[in-house]
């Protein structure tokens, strides 16, 4: 059986044309296909967040997405939110905040606050962490993740 499916992605702003397997998930496609391997992959069954991407705006796991649902889509990942010389506000303040510490869950957790600050779900210290419940860190950087999500939202 013929299981290829050609997929259009806007990435970052970028259009891709992919010739992909089926069964490839958003995230090896991210990483294999695109080269764009800010996005992690941790567990790879959706428990811990570090491949989080934003899909037209919403925060979404990709190894947990098939690339082929996200053709005609938009996907955002940690490369195109800021470069080194303009770094996002939420990377600027991840910086300020000593808010990573080996750096591998960084990405999917940057992405989640992006998300979460777009739809102003970050109230406070306990929606913050809420909401962010679903971004694990082995480092134990939670309190300072936190400060650091709070920061751009009080100053939005
Ligand atoms: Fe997707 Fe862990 S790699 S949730
Ligand atoms: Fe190491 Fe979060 S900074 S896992």
């Amino acid at each position: 059986a013929d299981d290829r499916v050609s997929v259009s992605l806007t990435v970052n702003g970028t259009d891709h044309e992919l010739d992909l397997d089926s069964r490839v998930t958003l995230l090896d496609a991210l990483r294999d296909e695109l080269g764009l391997t800010g996005t992690k992959k941790g567990c790879d069954q959706g428990a811990c967040g570090a491949c989080t991407v934003a899909l037209d705006g919403t925060r979404r796991l990709s190894c947990l997405t098939l690339a082929a649902q996200c053709d005609d889509r938009e996907v955002t990942t940690v490369e195109g939110l800021g470069t080194d010389g303009e770094p996002h506000p939420v990377q600027e303040a991840f910086v300020r905040h000593d808010a990573f510490q080996c750096g591998y869950c960084t990405p999917g957790q940057i992405m989640s606050a992006v998300c979460l600050l777009d739809e102003g779900r970050t109230g406070s210290d306990e929606e913050i962490r809420e909401q962010m419940s679903g971004n694990l860190c082995r480092c134990g950087a939670y309190s300072n993740i936190v400060a650091a999500i709070r920061e751009v939202a009080e100053n939005a």
